[in-house]
This record gives structure tokens, C-alpha cells and sequence, in this order.
């Protein structure tokens, strides 16, 4: 799982000092590393300067924009460049990320007295993990690992990881289930099942992320060319097209 991001708030340091500082902790990240950057003012003309200055090597998200507080994530690039499937797959798990430890703080605020308040945040778990989750799961399947299989040169490597998915489908299903039967009758064993499966789904999700982004991602990286990036955007393109 990904680490916290570093965030540098220059809004304290004399105007004339920021960029230098800013170019210096740029040019200090790791390949695949960001960091948000935090300014009182729009922080475009340092955009024209780092692109001009540093062409290909960051990506820039604003994250802020005003009034009074401007920030921006700055991401550096691999050293040719990042393949976009990689910086896909990168930005798809920084979104899901705290989702997913959202569902262990979910997991022990449940008791039986404490079932029907928290029952809409159970229902908002399981809209997650059927519309994000889920369909980001099947977007790797179809995308992610057979590329991942081509770079290692390995056909059915990624079988592992598709267990795992299917074992995060049927732990959904059995908490849909337990939700149900807990609005019903909130009774002790209820309620522990569905603790039990929230526990569960944190605790798969978040070895499978990071192997995704630690074993998968760097031989994507490595192996992926051009062309094969090329396809692989146009189907994610056109998926999220059919979501939107
Ligand atoms: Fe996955
Ligand atoms: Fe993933």
C-alpha cells in the first residue's frame, strides 16, 4: 500500500526562496514518488517552469484551487517516462487505498447496540467494494495481469492474484448477506459475522495492493512497450467512457 504522501506547504517560506526549495524536493523523489505541494497563490507559472525545465519527468494533478490555499500533487516519472497503464494502475490504488482501511475502522465500531447506526456505513462499504472495487478488479484481469504475464514471460503467473479477487467477490457476497440478515435481527453471531468479513476484506485487499504495487507494478514498468501501452489505455478509455 502506498506510503502517506509528503506534503511541502511553502506558504511560510520568503517567495524568493520557493522555487529552489521546490526544485530541490522535486528533484530529490524517487521515480513513482509525489508530493503535494501546498501555495497561496495559483501555482501555474511553477508549472511552465518545471515543465520547461524538467520536460516528461513530473506529472502535475491540482488537488486545491483557491481561494487562499492552492495545492498540487507532483509525481515524478520514471526515467524515460512512466507507461500510462502504470501510472493507472498507481492513481486507481491511491484513490482506493483509504477506502479500504476505512473498512476496519467500520469493522470495530460494530457491536449488536451499535448495529443500526452504523448499518448505513456497512452499506456504504459494500456500495464500494460492488462499484469500485469490483470493476477495478476486472479492469486488471483484463488488462493488468495479461500484461504482467507477457513481461514475465510466465502465462497464468497472475492466477494468484485472480484467486484472490474471486475470494474478495464471495467475502462481498457473504457480507451483503450478513448486512441483511443484521438489519433484520442484529443478534451477537450477526453482527461478529459481518465484523469478521470487514476484517477479512481489509486484511486481503491490503496485501493484494501491495503486491499489485510492488511486485506487479515495477515489471510493468520494465516490460511494457509503447504499443502494448497503447492498447491497454484504450481499453481502460473505453471503460471508463461506458462508466461515465
Ligand atoms: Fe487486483
Ligand atoms: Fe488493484
Amino acid at each position: 500500500m502506498s506510503q502517506p504522501e509528503r506534503i511541502l506547504d511553502v506558504r511560510n517560506v520568503h517567495p524568493r526562496e520557493r522555487h529552489p526549495l521546490i526544485f530541490r524536493e522535486l528533484d530529490a523523489l524517487a521515480a513513482g514518488d509525489a508530493l503535494v505541494l501546498v501555495n497561496d497563490h495559483d501555482p501555474r507559472p511553477l508549472y511552465y517552469e518545471l515543465m520547461a525545465e524538467r520536460p516528461g519527468q513530473f506529472d502535475w494533478t491540482p488537488v486545491e484551487q483557491g481561494p487562499g490555499t492552492w495545492s498540487v500533487r507532483i509525481r515524478r516519472l520514471g526515467a524515460l517516462g512512466e507507461p500510462r497503464t502504470v501510472a493507472w494502475l498507481r492513481e486507481e490504488h491511491r484513490a482506493l487505498a483509504p477506502r479500504i482501511d476505512e473498512l476496519a475502522v467500520l469493522a470495530s465500531r460494530l457491536s449488536p447496540a451499535a448495529w443500526s447506526k452504523e448499518s448505513p456505513a456497512v452499506r456504504r462499504a459494500l456500495d464500494f467494494l460492488r462499484s469500485h472495487l469490483l470493476p477495478h478488479a476486472h479492469l486488471e484481469e483484463e488488462v493488468i495481469y495479461p500484461a504482467v504475464e507477457r513481461g514475465l514471460g510466465a502465462a497464468g503467473a497472475a492466477a494468484t492474484m485472480v484467486r484472490d479477487h474471486r475470494e474478495v467477490e464471495a467475502l462481498t457476497m457473504a457480507l451483503a448477506e450478513a448486512a441483511g440478515r443484521a438489519d433484520a435481527r442484529a443478534d451477537e453471531g450477526t453482527v461478529e459475522e459481518a465484523k469478521r468479513l470487514l476484517y477479512s476484506l481489509h486484511a486481503l485487499l491490503r496485501v493484494h495492493f501491495a503486491k499489485e504495487e510492488e511486485v506487479y507494478l515495477p515489471v510493468l514498468q520494465r516490460s511494457l512497450t509503447p504499443e502494448e501501452d497503447e492498447r491497454a489505455m484504450a481499453v481502460l478509455a473505453a471503460h471508463e467512457g461506458e462508466e461515465a
